[in-house]
């Protein structure tokens, strides 16, 4: 049964010593930089926090003014920052993570009956897998349409744990709510009026993803996720906060840097729509997971995009004689439909809309 061996978590039951090659990657994919809990953290390499306390649009002036600053060094430097005080309820952070890890702890055959429809990219099991002979990552998936109505797929939705439902509708509402807050900040960093990507973006498409990674015998050898940017407009991951490691890099100057789990915080990251809208101005960065030899760990990514029949290209802000315009006009929709192909080519969606 391919199901089963391919199921990471499957064959790590057994604590096996040694990978299988399925999931060996080429010396030249292999992640080089791994975790540890033993490299020192310093402000130079950590991503930026925001604290979104200071974000109130009508709060102190000078807390706001100084918060868009940070928030416009992270997006043009860093592409990624951390969120503070984000105003979503603690034990809502904990809920999610709890039936996230609780359905992830199910055997094998309850969670099979939710499998992974490649095309719509929902459901539980590896995402992007076309073919016999692809490496895969060491992960499990479980993912979500959200908005709109017609991406929904109840038939996914799980029956166990018996919260996961209400759970995750509360956790989304209030995510969602993050992520146009947050739209509309990163609009007021580069002189836009606040509600400019809202009133552009339509119908917006939101799902989310739960990641799980098991430990690894051999983290030097596997990818925990893939390197890659993201098609959204922007992303916000929660990754768990106690007893884990830091899973997730980024590629800053050519080097993969660690995020830190900071506990009780999100993370934010601009996708591929934001870079073409300021015509590369702010960047959708490079990003992968990588495992760890003792320990798991759980993640969950929320995507929030344009709607599909949406049109995009780079904003006339943001071209002039010294910008000149680096992206094709596209429909958002059809660009989507690209992502996987792309992937599973070793190519970036985005060089395709490149001018
Ligand atoms: C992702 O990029 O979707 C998730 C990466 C992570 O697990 O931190
Ligand atoms: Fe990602």
């Amino acid at each position: 049964d391919v199901g089963h061996i391919d199921d990471v978590q499957e064959l790590w039951r057994t604590k096996p010593t040694t990978v299988p090659e399925r999931f060996v990657r080429d010396v030249t994919e292999r992640p080089t930089t791994l975790d540890s809990t033993t490299t020192q953290s310093s402000p130079h390499t950590d991503i930026p926090i925001i604290d979104l306390s200071k974000l109130v649009m009508n709060g102190n002036p000078d807390d706001f003014k100084s918060e868009i600053l940070n928030l416009t060094t992270a997006c043009q430097d860093w592409g990624f920052f951390q969120v503070v005080n984000h105003g979503i309820d603690l034990g809502l952070l904990e809920s999610i993570e709890k039936v996230a890890k609780d359905f992830f702890m199910l055997p094998l055959e309850e969670k099979q009956k939710y499998p992974m429809d490649m095309k719509a990219i929902q459901g539980y099991g590896q995402a992007f897998v076309f073919s016999e002979n692809q490496k895969i990552d060491w992960c499990n998936m479980f993912a979500l349409g959200l908005e709109p109505e017609f991406v929904k797929r109840p038939e996914l939705l799980p029956s166990k744990p018996a919260d996961f439902s209400e759970t995750l509708e509360s956790y989304s509402r209030e995510v969602k709510k993050l992520c146009k807050n947050l739209l509309k900040y990163i609009a007021v960093t580069v002189g836009l009026k606040e509600d400019v990507f809202e009133e552009m973006f339509g119908d917006v498409v939101y799902g989310v993803r739960m990641n799980y990674y098991p430990p690894c015998s051999r983290p030097d050898l596997v990818n925990g996720l893939s390197p890659h940017s993201d098609g959204s407009a922007i992303t916000v991951l929660q990754q768990q906060g106690k007893g884990s490691y830091a899973g997730l890099q980024i590629l800053k100057d050519n080097t993969w840097v660690p995020v830190q789990p900071i506990l009780n915080a999100l993370v934010v990251n601009i996708g591929d729509t934001i870079q073409v809208l300021t015509n590369g101005k702010y960047k959708s960065v490079e990003h992968r997971a990588v495992t760890h030899k003792e320990k798991d760990r759980l993640s969950i990514t929320t995507f929030y995009s344009p709607g599909f029949k949406i049109e995009l290209g780079p904003m006339p802000e943001f071209v002039d004689e010294n910008n000149p315009c680096k992206y094709k006009r596209y429909i958002h929709g059809e660009y989507s439909k690209h992502y996987i192909t792309n992937k599973l080519r070793g190519k970036k969606n985005l060089d395709f809309v490149k001018i």
